[in-house]
C-alpha cells in the first residue's frame, strides 16, 4: 500500500483533481464531465492535496447535517456539504448469540440499511447529487439492481432533478421499485439484465443525454469510503482497536473500492497503520461470482459471466466495473473472496433477524460468507469482525416472507384463538 503523498497536479482545483488508476493522467474535477479516462478509459479516483487524520474529522456534536454522518467527515470529501437527509452514522449492531456461533473474538454488524432510502447507497449520492449541481447537468441516471435507483431518486428529487432509472425487467425487489416510484424517477426496464442496464446508460452518459450516477462515477465512491470511517471510529470506541476484518457483499465492487481508497488515505495521512488495515473480504452468490473467481484462481482482472442468477438480486452482476480498483483492496489488505449458496444466504438473513437486524438478501451474503471461512477455517477465532449489511429487510419483502414463517389464519373469536395457540 503506497503511503507517499500525491504531487498536485496544475489542474487541481482548490487541491482536489481526478487521476486515472491505470496510467496516472490528472484532469480537472469540475470542468468537463468525465467517467474514465480520456486516453486509456481507465478508471478515475478523486485525489486530494491533504489528507485528514482522525482528528480532522467532525465532532459530531451538532444533530444537524454538517455534523452528522458522511459530512463529518468532510475533509475527505471534495465539498463542505451536499443534498443531504442526512446519511451514514449507522448503527453497529452486537450480536452476542451469532458471535457465539460463528466462534470469532467479536462480530459486529454496520447496518447500512438505517440510512434514509435504506441502503448505503446514499452515502454516494449525497456527494455525486452535489457534484452533478456543481457541473450544472441536466438530468441525472443510473443503472441499477433496485438500490441505486431508489437512492437516486430520494437524492435526484431532493435536488429538484430530473432523475432516470434503467432496471433489469422483472429482476427488482419490490419495495426498490416503489421507492424509484414514489420519489418520482422515470422507470424504464429493460429486458436484459444488470450488465446490458449499465452498458446502455453508459452509452447514454456518453452522448451527453443524462449524467452517470453508477459507482463508475468516481465521485460516488468518495461518499462511500465514510463507512470504513465510521467502522474505524466506532470499534476503536468499544474495543480500543480496529477490526481485523470487514466482509461485505460484492456486486459491482464499488463499495469495496471505496472502503479500500479511504484506509488508503487514512495511511497516507498517518492516521493509520497499515498493519491496522482490515482485511477486505468479499462476499458473492455463487450463481454471480466473477470476483471471487478472479480472487481465487489469482487474476489480476474479471472475466464478465454473461449469466448471472441469485435470489439475492442486488448483487446478481456479472460484470463488476470498480474490480481494477477492488481487486487490489482485497490483495493488498491480505482479504480474501468467497462464494455461498442462495439457501446459506437466506439462513443468515433468518439468523441476523433473530438478533433484531432485518437486511435484505444480499446484505445476509456477508453473514453467510463469515460462516462459510470459519467452517473452511479461513477466518481466526481471535478475530475481530464486521459484517457490512447493506440493504434493509424492506426492500424485498417478498424474499423476507419467503425466509420467514406464514401467517396462521384464525376465526374471529378470542376463545378459538386462545385454543390455537396454546397447541
Ligand atoms: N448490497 C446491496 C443491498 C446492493 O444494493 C448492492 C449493489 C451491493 C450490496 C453491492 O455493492 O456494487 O458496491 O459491490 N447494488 C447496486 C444497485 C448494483 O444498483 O443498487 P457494490
Amino acid at each position: 500500500m503506497d503511503a507517499a503523498p500525491d504531487v498536485v497536479p496544475a489542474c487541481a482545483d482548490d487541491g482536489t483533481w481526478l487521476a486515472c488508476i491505470e496510467c496516472g493522467e490528472t484532469f480537472a474535477p469540475f470542468e468537463d464531465v468525465r467517467y474514465t479516462c480520456d486516453h486509456c478509459d481507465g478508471l478515475l479516483e478523486v485525489r486530494y492535496a491533504e489528507l485528514p487524520t482522525f482528528d480532522d474529522f467532525g465532532t459530531g456534536a451538532s444533530t444537524d447535517g454538517p455534523d452528522r454522518g458522511v459530512w463529518r467527515y468532510r475533509e475527505a470529501l471534495p465539498f463542505d456539504l451536499g443534498v443531504t437527509l442526512p446519511e451514514g452514522d449507522t448503527p453497529l449492531h452486537r450480536v452476542p448469540r451469532i458471535e457465539d456461533i460463528v466462534g470469532v473474538e467479536g462480530l459486529r454488524i454496520k447496518h447500512e440499511g438505517m440510512n434514509p432510502s435504506g441502503s448505503f447507497k446514499d452515502r454516494g449520492m449525497t456527494v455525486g447529487v452535489r457534484v452533478a449541481q456543481e457541473l450544472d447537468v441536466g438530468a441525472l441516471a443510473c443503472a441499477s439492481t433496485g438500490n441505486t435507483s431508489a437512492a437516486l431518486a430520494t437524492y435526484g428529487g431532493r435536488a429538484g432533478m430530473p432523475t432516470l432509472v434503467l432496471l433489469p425487467q422483472g429482476k427488482v425487489a419490490a419495495g426498490k421499485i416503489a421507492q424509484a416510484s414514489l420519489h418520482g424517477a422515470r422507470i424504464l426496464e429493460v429486458d436484459g439484465n444488470f450488465d446490458d442496464c449499465l452498458d446502455i446508460v453508459q452509452e447514454l452518459a456518453a452522448r451527453g443525454a443524462v449524467y452517470l450516477l453508477n459507482s463508475l462515477n468516481p465521485f460516488r465512491l468518495e461518499g462511500q469510503k465514510t463507512i470504513g470511517f465510521e467502522i474505524l471510529e466506532q470499534c476503536y470506541a468499544d474495543y480500543g482497536r480496529f477490526p481485523d476484518r470487514i466482509v461485505l457483499p460484492v456486486g459491482n465492487a464499488g463499495n469495496t473500492s471505496a472502503i479500500y481508497k479511504g484506509f488508503r488515505e487514512l495511511v497516507q495521512s498517518g492516521a493509520l497503520d497499515v498493519a491496522d488495515v482490515p482485511k477486505l473480504t468479499g462476499v458473492q452468490a455463487e450463481g454471480a461470482a466473477p470476483m471471487v473467481e478472479a480472487v481465487t484462481e489469482g487474476n489480476d482482472e474479471i472475466s464478465r459471466w454473461e449469466h448471472v442468477e441469485t435470489r439475492a438480486t442486488a448483487i446478481r452482476i456479472g460484470n463488476p466495473v470498480n474490480a481494477p480498483k477492488a481487486l487490489p483492496g482485497v490483495h493488498n489488505t491480505g482479504g480474501t473472496a468467497v462464494a455461498v449458496s442462495d439457501n446459506e444466504i437466506t439462513a443468515a438473513q433468518a439468523h441476523l433477524a433473530t438478533e433484531g437486524v432485518g437486511v435484505e438478501p444480499a446484505s445476509a451474503a456477508s453473514l453467510a460468507g463469515l460462516k462459510k471461512l470459519r467452517r473452511q477455517g479461513r477466518v481466526d477465532d481471535d478475530e475481530l469482525v464486521v459484517c457490512l449489511t447493506t440493504g434493509h429487510l424492506l426492500k424485498d419483502p417478498e424474499a423476507a416472507y419467503k425466509a420467514g414463517g406464514d401467517p396462521e389464519p384464525v376465526p374471529n373469536d378470542a376463545d378459538a384463538i386462545h385454543e390455537q395457540i396454546s397447541e
